[in-house]
Formats: C-alpha cells, sequence, structure tokens
C-alpha cells in the first residue's frame, strides 16, 4: 500500500490551531488542500493565515518561492462538506468532543467516494468509538500530530479496532511521504506519547508534595542529572497547567482510575486557582515582567575525601568509579562483594538511588541516577536525619570534586530521576506487552513526541532491565497502593535476563 498521489486533494475539517497546521504540512508535500469550519469565514480565515505563514517560510529562505506559490494556489476554503465530495483524504480536526466527531464522520460518509481515508486527530479519544458511527469504520485512522504540526516530525498514526489494515498503512506512509515520522499505534489511552510521558510530570509533582524538594531544585536536577530538556515544572508552565492536567485526567479516566496514573493535587490546586503557567503569569512559578526565577537548592562547598572504598558494582553508576579516579581520588578496591555502594572515610555509604530511604539505615546517603555522570553537570543527594553530618559531607565534597553542582533533598525513595526513568520504562514495557506499539516505535515516539534524550527502552538496555523493575518493587514496598507495582511484562524481562545472565 502506498501513499496518496500528491495530487489527490487532501480536506481539513476544523481549521483551528491543529487543522492549519495539518493543512500546511499537507500543502508543502504537494496536495491540493481543502479547509472546512463549521464557523462562517474560519475556513477563508485559516487560508490567509497559512498563506501568511508560507510567505515567512520563503522570507526564512525555508520555502521557494514557486513552491509557495504553487501552495497558495493548491489552497481553497469550502464553504460545505459537498465541496470536499473528491478528496482522497478527510482529516478532522475538529472539537475533542465524541458527538460532534461521530455526526462530523457520519455526513462525510454520504459525501465522499468509498475509498476515500477519513482521520482523525484526536489526541484523547477512541478511535474504535468514533468509528462506531460509521457505516465502513475500517478507512477511519487516527492521526494524531502534535503542535506546532508544521515543525514536529511525529505522528501516531492509530488503529481502532475496526480499522482496515490498508488504511493504517496508507496513512502511515502518506505521512511518511509529508516528510514525518510516523508510528503504529493501537487505540489506547493516551496512545503512545501521551500515556508514556505522564510519571515524568507525576513523579515530579510527587517529589514536590512529600516536601522532599522545590520545583526550581526538581527541574534543575532533571535537566542536569537526567538529561531531559526542560523540568516538569517549567514544562508544564509552557504547556498550560489547565491542559496538561486534562490529559493526565482523560488517560487517568480511561484506564478506569488506574492509580498509575493518578492526577496531582497540587496540580489540580493550580488549575482551581488559574496558575494555568506562562499564559496567566503565574503557575508553578512567576512569569511575570519583573518575577525572578527560584534558585535550585545549591550545597555549600565541602571538603573531598581522600579515598573511597568501593563495594561491589556501581551497576548504572559504575562510571563514577573513572570520574573519582580522574578527579584525583583514590579508590580503594574491596574484593569481597558486599553490595553495590561506595564506603566513605567516615565509614558511612553513598548508595544509588534504589526505591529505599536513607532512614532504613544507619548512614547512608543516596545520589540519584544520572543519565550521563560524566556530562552531568548537577546531581542530588539525600540524606535522613539519622544520616552523620560528616557523611554528608564528604558526600557532597566527593561529587563537587568531580565538578558536580550537588543539591541535597529530602529523603525521598528513588529520588527525582531514577524513580521517573524507572516508571517510564515500566510503562514502555507495559505497552508493549499490550500491543501498544513496538519497543522501536515507543522509543521514537518518546525522543520525537517529547524530547527525551533516550528512548525508554535504549535506557532500559543501558540500565540493566533489572535495575527498573528491583527498584519499582522497593518503591512499592513503601507505596503499596500499587502506583509503583511493576507490571508484569517488567518482571519478566527481569527475570528473562536474570536467567540468561545465570543469576536466578
Ligand atoms: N492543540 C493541540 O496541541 C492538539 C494536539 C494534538 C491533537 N489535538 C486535537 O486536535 C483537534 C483540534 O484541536 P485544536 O487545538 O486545533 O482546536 P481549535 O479549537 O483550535 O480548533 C477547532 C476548530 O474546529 C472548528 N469546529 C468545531 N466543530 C466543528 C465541526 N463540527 N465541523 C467543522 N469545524 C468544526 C472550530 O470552529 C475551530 O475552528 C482536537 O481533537 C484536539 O484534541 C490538539
Amino acid at each position: 500500500m502506498t501513499a496518496l498521489d500528491l495530487n489527490s486533494p487532501v480536506a481539513v475539517v476544523g481549521t483551528g490551531t491543529m487543522g492549519q497546521g495539518i493543512a500546511q504540512v499537507a500543502l508543502v508535500a504537494g496536495h491540493p488542500v481543502r479547509l472546512y469550519d463549521t464557523v462562517p469565514g474560519r475556513a477563508d480565515a485559516a487560508a490567509e493565515a497559512i498563506g501568511a505563514r508560507l510567505d515567512r517560510l520563503v522570507e526564512k529562505d525555508r520555502l521557494a518561492a514557486a513552491d509557495r506559490d504553487a501552495a497558495r494556489a493548491g489552497l481553497h476554503p469550502a464553504h460545505s462538506l459537498a465541496e470536499l465530495a473528491d478528496c482522497a483524504l478527510v482529516v478532522e480536526a475538529v472539537l475533542e468532543q465524541l458527538e460532534a466527531k461521530q455526526q462530523l464522520f457520519r455526513e462525510l460518509e454520504d459525501i465522499v467516494e468509498h475509498d476515500c481515508l477519513l482521520a482523525t486527530n484526536t489526541s484523547s479519544l477512541s478511535v474504535t468509538a468514533i468509528g462506531g458511527a460509521l457505516r465502513n469504520p475500517g478507512r477511519l485512522v487516527g492521526l494524531h500530530f502534535f503542535n506546532p504540526a508544521p515543525l514536529l516530525p511525529l505522528v501516531e498514526v492509530v488503529s481502532g479496532y475496526a480499522s482496515d489494515f490498508s488504511s493504517a498503512t496508507r496513512a502511515y506512509e502518506t505521512a511518511r511521504a509529508w516528510g514525518k515520522t510516523p508510528v503504529a499505534c493501537a487505540d489506547t489511552p493516551g496512545f503512545i506519547v501521551n500515556r508514556i510521558a505522564r510519571p515524568f510530570y507525576a513523579e515530579a509533582f510527587a517529589v514536590y508534595e512529600a516536601q522532599a524538594a522545590d520545583p526550581a531544585t526538581i527541574d534543575a536536577v532533571l535537566r542536569e542529572s537526567g538529561g531531559f530538556r526542560m523540568g516538569a515544572f517549567e514544562l508544564t508552565d509552557l504547556i498550560g497547567q489547565d491542559v496538561n492536567e486534562s490529559v493526565t485526567h482523560s488517560v487517568w479516566q480511561s484506564f478506569f482510575q488506574d492509580v498509575r496514573f493518578t492526577p496531582s493535587l497540587a496540580q489540580r490546586r493550580l488549575v482551581e486557582s488559574g496558575r494555568l503557567g506562562r499564559k496567566t503569569g503565574h503557575g508553578w512559578y512567576d512569569h511575570g515582567a519583573d518575577a525572578e526565577r527560584p534558585e535550585p537548592h545549591t550545597a555549600e562547598k565541602a571538603q573531598a575525601p581522600a579515598y573511597v572504598v568501593a563495594e561491589g558494582d556501581l551497576g548504572p553508576a559504575s562510571e563514577l568509579l573513572t570520574l573519582i579516579r580522574e578527579a584525583g581520588i583514590q579508590v580503594r578496591e574491596d574484593e569481597e562483594d558486599h553490595g553495590t555502594r561506595l564506603v566513605l572515610p567516615s565509614g558511612g555509604q553513598l548508595v544509588l538511588a534504589d526505591g529505599q530511604t536513607s532512614v532504613e539505615f544507619r548512614d547512608v546517603v543516596y545520589f540519584d541516577l544520572a543519565l550521563d555522570y560524566r556530562r552531568a553537570t548537577r546531581l542530588a543527594l539525600s540524606a535522613s536525619q539519622d544520616t552523620a553530618p560528616q557523611t554528608l559531607s564528604e558526600a557532597v565534597g566527593l561529587f563537587q570534586a568531580l565538578g558536580k553542582t550537588v543539591s541535597v533533598i529530602g529523603d525521598a525513595p528513588g529520588m527525582i530521576v531514577a524513580r521517573t526513568v524507572a516508571r517510564i520504562v515500566d510503562l514502555a514495557h507495559d505497552a508493549v506487552a499490550k500491543g501498544v506499539a513496538t519497543e522501536e516505535d515507543i522509543d521514537t515516539a518518546m525522543r520525537l513526541g517529547v524530547n527525551y534524550p533516550l528512548g525508554p527502552f535504549e535506557w532500559s538496555r543501558r540500565l540493566g532491565r533489572s535495575w527498573a523493575c528491583s527498584l519499582l518493587d522497593d518503591l512499592h514496598q513503601r507505596d503499596p497502593s500499587g502506583r509503583y507495582a511493576p507490571s508484569l511484562a517488567l518482571y519478566r524481562h527481569a527475570y528473562a535476563t536474570e536467567k540468561r545472565e545465570g543469576t536466578s
């Protein structure tokens, strides 16, 4: 099955933010495009706006003037649905309401040819449910573009229960011919990106709600240790707290209030009070003209220890041993495999976040997971009231000697980056096991859809598959609500890995 012929007209119904973006993509790819909107004048205004955007692309040398002229000549506002009769594809981007979308497709079915492909850009409704209104639901698929559609490459091609394989393939190939990166996914709540990204926000909000760290510190750790482009607080201020919360809410409701997707009470309060982020001048942060951005917590300068004793294998943090040696600090290797920790001269221990809390041990400081310990510029440490001040000071001094800024946070099990990544990895494994998408498509979707530095499976392979499972198991023991319970899929992978490696 091949992509649509570039001479075939494409219709976009609903000419708001997404409709205009999708129309621009189809136009620039070379299709004649018809625009339709129920509000009189809106399709004409959208055609003007798209034309102006094409002009700006020409000014910036990103589009040839001749291509702009051809695109403009191919763009036509329609004043009734009947004018879409000869279109080979209709993409719907009307308001997010099941009845409105069903009604539209029902009307279209009587207008377009039998082989016209129908697509919905819904972000939260079920493609299967929308197709329930059609005589031939086989021709309906989801084509979920991301905003702004002309700039963001990812398109989730969603197959409803009744979608024909040939329709999904044609939509997939067409998206690719339009210069996009399509991924195939099943019709489940949140599709790929909006489902698997939930813990990125939820875990940051949970650490804040547990009073373990403030938004500025959590954001800085997610960026500088986790390698995420933005922290969860600054990102949701950009997206809009109402928009972000409504996606979380919809996924949580659609999964019958699955505790893994429970929305945040702190975010609810923001939304209720109208603190929606940048668009209202205030969200987690103050965005007023004179507002000063709060600084993340940064530990005072401390003395580096003269040596550390490495006991066992540090797993995903093994590179630290090289960095410590490079900083001129002696690493004494303890041949006996006691565990996976660094012992400091004070006798206290430094342990990679593992889902337990420091208060459970005599004298432990936890350090957070980093995407790349060499490149990380900041590292979070956590200690309890029982941790000896000398242990904490040596731990701070050690990481500072490696050139890292240190943030000391409260005794949060699984710290910040580690628990976030473990939950993303878990949801990704669960999604594959439930047939939502392939590992490869999930990695692509998370890198392109939300800019993650690594796809969940790439990350999982780096960490060792049993790492996330064991961290979540520990967290689950401390919070048995089910929020952290590892999925069966993650257990399977963890045990399969252990068996292969002969450790079980
Ligand atoms: N905004 C995003 O970031 C985003 C991203 C991905 C998907 N989506 C989805 O895309 C769709 C559109 O979102 P948007 O942000 O562009 O909305 P929008 O409010 O900017 O635009 C919707 C347009 O649809 C028109 N409309 C409403 N009912 C109609 C009908 N029955 N027939 C024709 N036109 C109709 C409205 O007049 C309006 O111009 C929604 O399903 C949304 O969930 C939005």
